[in-house]
């Protein structure tokens, strides 16, 4: 069996860090989702209307990606980290997730946040990752959290 780990980080990498331990318990590969365009403090600043990340969640914009993971047919399971915005996940995973074929893989979510928990993050991935199943969908705020996740 194989498996890999995908997450997305943009403010203080604090999605990075938990995704980096996650690999290591599971001994996954580790790919980080990375958009094309990097997001600047000014980008994130969601007490601005105008900021890009409030633009793109408004529009339901796509947010490209930089690179692709290689032979991604491989993997049988795949996770895939993010912080939530907006109670769930950025565009920019959905982006992600569209470029690939899901069919036959299981799925598990994991997310850091500000306080919200994962909420509804699972159905609102589901069309990006059509004939996948999600087994798991949790938010990660302790040692302990991670431990008890799904693998
Ligand atoms: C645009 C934006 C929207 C956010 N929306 C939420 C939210 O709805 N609920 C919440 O608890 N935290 C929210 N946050 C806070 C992040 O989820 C939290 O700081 C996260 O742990 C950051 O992870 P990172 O350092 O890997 O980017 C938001 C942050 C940003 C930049």
């Amino acid at each position: 069996m194989s498996a890999l780990v995908t997450y997305f980080t943009a403010e203080s990498g604090r999605t990075a860090k938990v995704a980096k331990e996650l690999a290591e318990i599971t001994g996954a590969d580790l790919f980080e989702i990375v958009p094309e365009k990097i997001y600047s403090k000014a980008d994130l600043n969601w007490m601005n209307p105008m900021a890009r990340c409030n633009r793109e969640h408004a529009l339901k914009k796509n947010v490209p990606v930089a690179s692709k993971v290689e032979d991604f047919a491989k993997y049988d399971v795949v996770y895939i980290g993010f912080p939530i915005w907006y109670g769930c996940a950025p565009n920019v995973v959905n982006t992600f997730c569209s470029a690939y074929d899901w069919i036959g893989k299981k799925v598990c979510l994991f997310a850091t946040s500000g306080g919200s928990g994962i909420g509804k993050s699972d159905e609102k991935l589901m069309p990006y990752v059509k004939g996948a199943e999600i087994v798991d969908a949790r938010l990660i705020k302790s040692a302990e959290d991670l431990k008890a996740f799904r693998k």
